[in-house]
Protein backbone atom coordinates (compact mmCIF):
# COMPACT_ATOMS: atom_id res chain seq x y z
CA UNK A 1 0.00 0.00 0.00
CA UNK A 2 1.64 3.28 -0.80
CA UNK A 3 0.17 6.67 -0.14
CA UNK A 4 1.04 9.43 -2.65
CA UNK A 5 0.77 12.61 -4.57
CA UNK A 6 -0.33 11.93 -8.26
CA UNK A 7 -0.56 13.98 -10.86
CA UNK A 8 -3.71 14.13 -13.10
CA UNK A 9 -3.51 13.54 -16.67
CA UNK A 10 -6.78 14.12 -17.79
CA UNK A 11 -10.88 13.97 -16.51
CA UNK A 12 -13.41 13.64 -19.12
CA UNK A 13 -17.11 13.07 -19.24
CA UNK A 14 -16.76 9.65 -20.99
CA UNK A 15 -20.76 8.55 -20.59
CA UNK A 16 -23.61 10.89 -19.55
CA UNK A 17 -22.46 12.05 -16.11
CA UNK A 18 -19.53 8.71 -16.05
CA UNK A 19 -16.17 10.64 -15.83
CA UNK A 20 -12.81 8.78 -16.40
CA UNK A 21 -9.92 10.20 -14.82
CA UNK A 22 -6.39 9.02 -15.61
CA UNK A 23 -3.44 10.37 -12.99
CA UNK A 24 -0.08 9.14 -13.03
CA UNK A 25 1.47 6.57 -9.94
CA UNK A 26 4.04 3.96 -11.10
CA UNK A 27 4.40 2.77 -7.84
CA UNK A 28 0.80 2.20 -7.30
CA UNK A 29 0.62 1.01 -11.00
CA UNK A 30 3.02 -1.93 -10.60
CA UNK A 31 1.79 -3.51 -7.63
CA UNK A 32 -2.00 -3.17 -8.30
CA UNK A 33 -4.47 -6.26 -8.99
CA UNK A 34 -7.86 -5.99 -10.91
CA UNK A 35 -10.40 -5.69 -8.47
CA UNK A 36 -8.47 -2.96 -5.78
CA UNK A 37 -9.50 0.22 -4.64
CA UNK A 38 -7.70 3.29 -4.50
CA UNK A 39 -8.99 5.61 -2.04
CA UNK A 40 -9.20 9.43 -3.22
CA UNK A 41 -9.06 12.58 -1.15
CA UNK A 42 -11.02 14.71 -3.04
CA UNK A 43 -10.11 17.77 -1.04
CA UNK A 44 -9.89 20.99 -3.12
CA UNK A 45 -11.87 24.07 -4.40
CA UNK A 46 -12.85 25.85 -0.63
CA UNK A 47 -14.57 23.61 1.48
CA UNK A 48 -13.09 19.75 1.31
CA UNK A 49 -15.20 16.73 1.85
CA UNK A 50 -13.33 15.13 5.30
CA UNK A 51 -13.00 11.70 4.48
CA UNK A 52 -11.42 10.00 1.55
CA UNK A 53 -13.68 8.20 -1.60
CA UNK A 54 -13.02 4.64 -2.67
CA UNK A 55 -13.09 3.74 -6.10
CA UNK A 56 -12.02 0.90 -7.77
CA UNK A 57 -8.71 0.37 -10.04
CA UNK A 58 -10.60 0.41 -13.53
CA UNK A 59 -7.28 0.07 -15.60
CA UNK A 60 -4.00 0.74 -15.69
CA UNK A 61 -2.08 2.19 -18.51
CA UNK A 62 1.75 1.69 -17.96
CA UNK A 63 2.57 4.39 -14.70
CA UNK A 64 -1.35 5.79 -15.57
CA UNK A 65 -3.91 4.46 -13.37
CA UNK A 66 -7.81 5.17 -14.62
CA UNK A 67 -11.16 5.41 -12.02
CA UNK A 68 -14.15 5.52 -13.76
CA UNK A 69 -16.90 7.36 -11.30
CA UNK A 70 -20.18 8.55 -11.16
CA UNK A 71 -20.69 12.26 -9.90
CA UNK A 72 -23.29 11.60 -6.70
CA UNK A 73 -22.40 13.68 -4.23
CA UNK A 74 -19.82 16.67 -3.25
CA UNK A 75 -16.40 14.22 -3.45
CA UNK A 76 -17.13 13.34 -6.53
CA UNK A 77 -18.56 16.05 -8.11
CA UNK A 78 -14.77 17.91 -7.03
CA UNK A 79 -12.71 15.30 -8.40
CA UNK A 80 -14.85 15.74 -11.61
CA UNK A 81 -13.85 19.11 -11.82
CA UNK A 82 -10.07 18.42 -11.65
CA UNK A 83 -7.68 19.71 -14.37
CA UNK A 84 -4.84 18.25 -16.10
CA UNK A 85 -1.50 18.88 -13.87
CA UNK A 86 -3.70 18.86 -10.46
CA UNK A 87 -2.38 16.64 -8.14
CA UNK A 88 -4.70 14.09 -6.13
CA UNK A 89 -3.94 12.65 -2.93
CA UNK A 90 -4.41 8.83 -3.03
CA UNK A 91 -3.56 5.52 -0.98
CA UNK A 92 -3.56 2.00 -2.86
CA UNK A 93 -3.87 -0.22 -3.80
CA UNK A 94 -6.26 -1.62 -1.18
CA UNK A 95 -8.05 -4.66 -0.61
CA UNK A 96 -8.62 -7.99 -1.82
CA UNK A 97 -7.93 -8.53 -5.99
CA UNK A 98 -10.23 -10.85 -8.25
CA UNK A 99 -9.48 -14.73 -8.02
CA UNK A 100 -8.30 -15.21 -11.61
CA UNK A 101 -5.78 -18.18 -10.35
CA UNK A 102 -8.16 -20.66 -9.40
CA UNK A 103 -10.28 -23.62 -11.48
CA UNK A 104 -12.47 -21.90 -14.50
CA UNK A 105 -12.41 -21.53 -18.33
CA UNK A 106 -14.88 -19.09 -19.07
CA UNK A 107 -15.22 -16.17 -16.99
CA UNK A 108 -18.69 -14.43 -16.75
CA UNK A 109 -18.55 -10.71 -15.82
CA UNK A 110 -21.55 -9.01 -15.03
CA UNK A 111 -21.77 -5.24 -14.61
CA UNK A 112 -24.21 -3.14 -13.68
CA UNK A 113 -24.15 0.76 -14.24
CA UNK A 114 -20.96 2.35 -12.61
CA UNK A 115 -19.93 -1.37 -11.66
CA UNK A 116 -18.42 -1.44 -14.94
CA UNK A 117 -15.36 0.19 -13.15
CA UNK A 118 -13.08 -2.62 -12.49
CA UNK A 119 -13.79 -4.65 -15.68
CA UNK A 120 -11.42 -3.46 -18.17
CA UNK A 121 -8.26 -3.85 -15.72
CA UNK A 122 -9.85 -7.36 -14.56
CA UNK A 123 -10.53 -8.14 -18.61
CA UNK A 124 -7.06 -7.63 -19.62
CA UNK A 125 -5.93 -10.46 -16.74
CA UNK A 126 -7.89 -12.61 -18.13
CA UNK A 127 -7.10 -12.17 -21.78
CA UNK A 128 -3.50 -12.75 -20.63
CA UNK A 129 -5.06 -15.72 -19.41
CA UNK A 130 -6.19 -16.85 -22.13
CA UNK A 131 -9.59 -17.43 -20.41
CA UNK A 132 -12.73 -17.22 -22.48
CA UNK A 133 -14.50 -13.69 -21.30
CA UNK A 134 -18.38 -13.20 -21.62
CA UNK A 135 -19.41 -9.68 -20.64
CA UNK A 136 -22.83 -8.97 -19.60
CA UNK A 137 -23.34 -5.45 -18.83
CA UNK A 138 -26.41 -3.66 -17.94
CA UNK A 139 -27.13 0.52 -18.10
CA UNK A 140 -30.45 2.27 -17.09
CA UNK A 141 -30.40 3.76 -20.54
CA UNK A 142 -27.81 3.71 -23.65
CA UNK A 143 -26.72 7.39 -22.69
CA UNK A 144 -24.79 5.82 -19.38
CA UNK A 145 -23.05 2.77 -21.93
CA UNK A 146 -19.36 2.91 -21.23
CA UNK A 147 -17.68 -0.64 -22.42
CA UNK A 148 -14.01 0.47 -23.37
CA UNK A 149 -11.78 -2.18 -23.11
CA UNK A 150 -14.55 -5.00 -22.89
CA UNK A 151 -14.97 -7.98 -25.21
CA UNK A 152 -17.66 -9.93 -25.72
CA UNK A 153 -20.22 -8.27 -24.96
CA UNK A 154 -24.12 -8.45 -24.24
CA UNK A 155 -25.94 -5.19 -23.17
CA UNK A 156 -29.07 -4.54 -21.46
CA UNK A 157 -30.89 -1.41 -20.80
CA UNK A 158 -33.34 -0.68 -18.08
CA UNK A 159 -35.88 1.13 -20.54
CA UNK A 160 -35.03 -0.61 -23.64
CA UNK A 161 -33.00 2.24 -25.88
CA UNK A 162 -30.18 -0.29 -26.50
CA UNK A 163 -29.96 -3.95 -26.63
CA UNK A 164 -31.99 -6.42 -24.16
CA UNK A 165 -34.31 -5.00 -22.48
CA UNK A 166 -34.37 -5.50 -19.30
CA UNK A 167 -31.71 -6.01 -16.29
CA UNK A 168 -28.03 -7.11 -16.54
CA UNK A 169 -29.38 -10.55 -14.36
CA UNK A 170 -32.33 -11.10 -16.73
CA UNK A 171 -29.92 -10.95 -19.92
CA UNK A 172 -27.37 -13.58 -17.86
CA UNK A 173 -30.29 -16.17 -16.74
CA UNK A 174 -31.58 -15.81 -20.67
CA UNK A 175 -28.18 -17.25 -21.44
CA UNK A 176 -27.75 -19.24 -19.17
CA UNK A 177 -30.89 -21.17 -19.54
CA UNK A 178 -29.76 -21.82 -23.39
CA UNK A 179 -26.19 -22.33 -23.07
CA UNK A 180 -23.65 -24.22 -20.25
CA UNK A 181 -20.45 -22.73 -20.50
CA UNK A 182 -17.72 -24.62 -19.50
CA UNK A 183 -16.20 -24.63 -16.44
CA UNK A 184 -17.73 -20.98 -15.87
CA UNK A 185 -17.05 -18.35 -13.44
CA UNK A 186 -18.96 -15.29 -12.52
CA UNK A 187 -17.02 -11.53 -11.65
CA UNK A 188 -19.67 -9.11 -10.67
CA UNK A 189 -20.17 -5.77 -10.16
CA UNK A 190 -23.28 -3.38 -9.69
CA UNK A 191 -25.78 -2.05 -7.35
CA UNK A 192 -26.64 -4.66 -3.91
CA UNK A 193 -29.79 -5.54 -5.18
CA UNK A 194 -28.19 -6.80 -8.30
CA UNK A 195 -25.58 -8.53 -6.39
CA UNK A 196 -28.24 -10.13 -4.44
CA UNK A 197 -30.52 -11.62 -7.47
CA UNK A 198 -27.28 -12.56 -9.40
CA UNK A 199 -25.97 -14.61 -6.09
CA UNK A 200 -29.24 -16.70 -6.23
CA UNK A 201 -29.10 -16.96 -10.23
CA UNK A 202 -25.13 -18.32 -9.19
CA UNK A 203 -26.41 -20.53 -6.55
CA UNK A 204 -29.41 -22.05 -8.40
CA UNK A 205 -26.76 -22.84 -11.63
CA UNK A 206 -24.29 -24.27 -9.52
CA UNK A 207 -21.49 -21.32 -10.75
CA UNK A 208 -18.79 -19.73 -8.45
CA UNK A 209 -19.08 -16.01 -8.29
CA UNK A 210 -17.49 -13.10 -7.05
CA UNK A 211 -18.80 -9.90 -6.57
CA UNK A 212 -17.25 -6.55 -5.78
CA UNK A 213 -19.21 -4.51 -2.48
CA UNK A 214 -19.99 -1.18 -2.41
CA UNK A 215 -20.01 -0.42 1.61
CA UNK A 216 -19.69 3.23 2.83
CA UNK A 217 -15.77 3.32 3.83
CA UNK A 218 -14.29 5.81 6.22
CA UNK A 219 -10.60 4.56 6.94
CA UNK A 220 -10.69 1.95 3.91
CA UNK A 221 -7.37 0.19 5.91
CA UNK A 222 -9.53 -2.84 8.89
CA UNK A 223 -9.26 0.31 11.56
CA UNK A 224 -12.32 1.99 11.87
CA UNK A 225 -14.93 -1.11 11.23
CA UNK A 226 -17.14 1.24 9.65
CA UNK A 227 -17.92 -1.17 6.69
CA UNK A 228 -19.41 -4.19 8.19
CA UNK A 229 -20.84 -7.23 6.04
CA UNK A 230 -22.46 -10.00 7.83
CA UNK A 231 -20.49 -13.53 7.21
CA UNK A 232 -22.67 -16.45 6.04
CA UNK A 233 -20.42 -18.73 7.95
CA UNK A 234 -20.18 -18.75 12.38
CA UNK A 235 -16.37 -18.45 12.23
CA UNK A 236 -16.65 -14.55 12.96
CA UNK A 237 -19.99 -12.68 12.20
CA UNK A 238 -18.87 -9.85 10.17
CA UNK A 239 -16.10 -9.26 7.57
CA UNK A 240 -14.62 -5.60 6.64
CA UNK A 241 -15.26 -4.69 3.15
CA UNK A 242 -12.33 -2.61 2.83
CA UNK A 243 -9.61 -5.07 4.34
CA UNK A 244 -11.95 -8.58 3.91
CA UNK A 245 -13.30 -7.58 0.50
CA UNK A 246 -14.06 -5.75 -1.40
CA UNK A 247 -14.18 -9.37 -3.24
CA UNK A 248 -15.93 -11.75 -1.70
CA UNK A 249 -17.17 -15.45 -3.10
CA UNK A 250 -21.62 -15.31 -2.24
CA UNK A 251 -21.08 -18.11 -0.60
CA UNK A 252 -19.32 -16.19 1.91
CA UNK A 253 -21.82 -13.22 3.17
CA UNK A 254 -25.02 -12.46 3.54
CA UNK A 255 -26.64 -9.48 1.39
C1 LIG B 1 -14.52 -0.50 -2.78
C2 LIG B 1 -15.34 0.56 -3.46
C3 LIG B 1 -15.12 0.84 -4.78
C4 LIG B 1 -15.86 1.83 -5.43
N1 LIG B 1 -15.61 2.07 -6.75
C5 LIG B 1 -16.31 3.02 -7.38
C6 LIG B 1 -16.04 3.29 -8.75
O1 LIG B 1 -15.15 2.68 -9.35
N2 LIG B 1 -16.77 4.26 -9.36
C7 LIG B 1 -17.76 4.95 -8.69
O2 LIG B 1 -18.41 5.81 -9.29
N3 LIG B 1 -18.03 4.71 -7.39
C8 LIG B 1 -17.33 3.77 -6.72
N4 LIG B 1 -17.58 3.55 -5.40
C9 LIG B 1 -18.57 4.40 -4.71
C10 LIG B 1 -17.92 5.75 -4.40
O3 LIG B 1 -16.91 5.56 -3.43
C11 LIG B 1 -18.98 6.73 -3.91
O4 LIG B 1 -19.86 7.04 -4.95
C12 LIG B 1 -18.32 8.02 -3.44
O5 LIG B 1 -17.60 7.78 -2.24
C13 LIG B 1 -19.36 9.08 -3.21
O6 LIG B 1 -18.71 10.23 -2.73
P1 LIG B 1 -19.40 11.66 -2.79
O7 LIG B 1 -18.68 12.55 -1.83
O8 LIG B 1 -19.51 12.13 -4.19
O9 LIG B 1 -20.86 11.37 -2.31
P2 LIG B 1 -21.48 11.56 -0.86
O10 LIG B 1 -21.83 13.00 -0.71
O11 LIG B 1 -20.59 10.94 0.18
O12 LIG B 1 -22.76 10.66 -1.03
C14 LIG B 1 -23.73 10.95 -2.05
C15 LIG B 1 -24.74 9.83 -2.08
O13 LIG B 1 -24.10 8.59 -2.45
C16 LIG B 1 -24.27 7.62 -1.43
N5 LIG B 1 -23.01 6.85 -1.31
C17 LIG B 1 -21.79 7.35 -1.00
N6 LIG B 1 -20.88 6.35 -0.96
C18 LIG B 1 -21.53 5.22 -1.27
C19 LIG B 1 -21.15 3.86 -1.37
N7 LIG B 1 -19.90 3.43 -1.16
N8 LIG B 1 -22.11 2.97 -1.70
C20 LIG B 1 -23.36 3.36 -1.91
N9 LIG B 1 -23.80 4.62 -1.83
C21 LIG B 1 -22.89 5.54 -1.50
C22 LIG B 1 -24.55 8.43 -0.17
O14 LIG B 1 -25.32 7.68 0.77
C23 LIG B 1 -25.35 9.57 -0.69
O15 LIG B 1 -26.69 9.22 -0.90
C24 LIG B 1 -16.86 2.55 -4.73
C25 LIG B 1 -17.10 2.26 -3.38
C26 LIG B 1 -16.36 1.28 -2.76
C27 LIG B 1 -16.59 0.98 -1.33
S1 LIG C 1 -13.49 1.61 6.14
FE1 LIG C 1 -12.57 1.61 8.08
S2 LIG C 1 -12.63 -0.51 8.61
FE2 LIG C 1 -13.35 -0.48 6.55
Amino acid sequence: MKHKLCRIESCTEAAANTFLMRFASPEIAASAKPGQFVNVLAAGGGEAPLLRRPFSISRIDGDIIELLFNVVGKGTGLLSRKQPGDTIDVIGPLGRNFGTDSDYDTAIIAAGGIGVAPFPFLTEDLRRRKKEIITFAGFRDSKQIYTEHLVNIHLATDDGSKGFHGTVVQILKSFLDKTNPARAKIFACGPTAMLRALAELADKKNINCEVSLEEHMACGIGICQGCPVERKDDSSKYALVCKDGPIFLTTEIKF
